[in-house]
């Protein structure tokens, strides 16, 4: 059984992998198939700054492309610098997570700045949100 502490630290692991040197804002996350692999990501930033990608999706991508289509959970971990903040995962990485979660049981794990841990529902953080049963 994966423990949210240890997610966590995974993904403070690829956080170290960032490639922000644009912004100096790293992210690192790692993220749970319901099979219980774990996929890690890092933003990747680009000299044309919108084809910049976020950390969630790196590892969204990763995982889906490797055959995976179900998720548990995702711990995210960001912040300037060498510094950690709460970094909460941002519009378009909330609707990808909706493509492939269900929203009342997909959490998302967050640091919240000051040594402890913030858990929310997919649902909390994109209510009312448009996904593949709405087509
Ligand atoms: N970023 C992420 O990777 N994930 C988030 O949840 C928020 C923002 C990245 C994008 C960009 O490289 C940098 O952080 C500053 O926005």
């Amino acid at each position: 059984m994966m423990d949210d502490k240890t997610l966590l630290e995974r993904a403070r692991d690829a956080r170290e992998r960032a490639y922000a040197p644009y912004s100096g804002f790293c992210v690192g996350v790692a993220l749970l198939s319901r099979s219980g692999e774990i996929y890690t990501g890092c933003n990747v930033e680009n000299a044309s700054y919108g084809a910049t990608n976020c950390a969630e999706r790196t590892a969204f991508f990763k995982a889906v492309s490797e055959g995976e289509r179900e998720f548990s959970r995702i711990a995210i971990v960001g912040g300037s610098g060498c510094g950690t903040a709460c970094c909460p995962p941002c519009g378009i990485c909330r609707q990808v997570m909706r493509e492939f979660c269900n929203p009342d049981e997909f959490y998302i794990v967050l640091e919240d700045g000051d040594g402890g841990m913030k858990k929310f529902l997919l649902r909390d953080l994109l209510p009312e949100g448009f996904g593949p049963e709405n087509l």
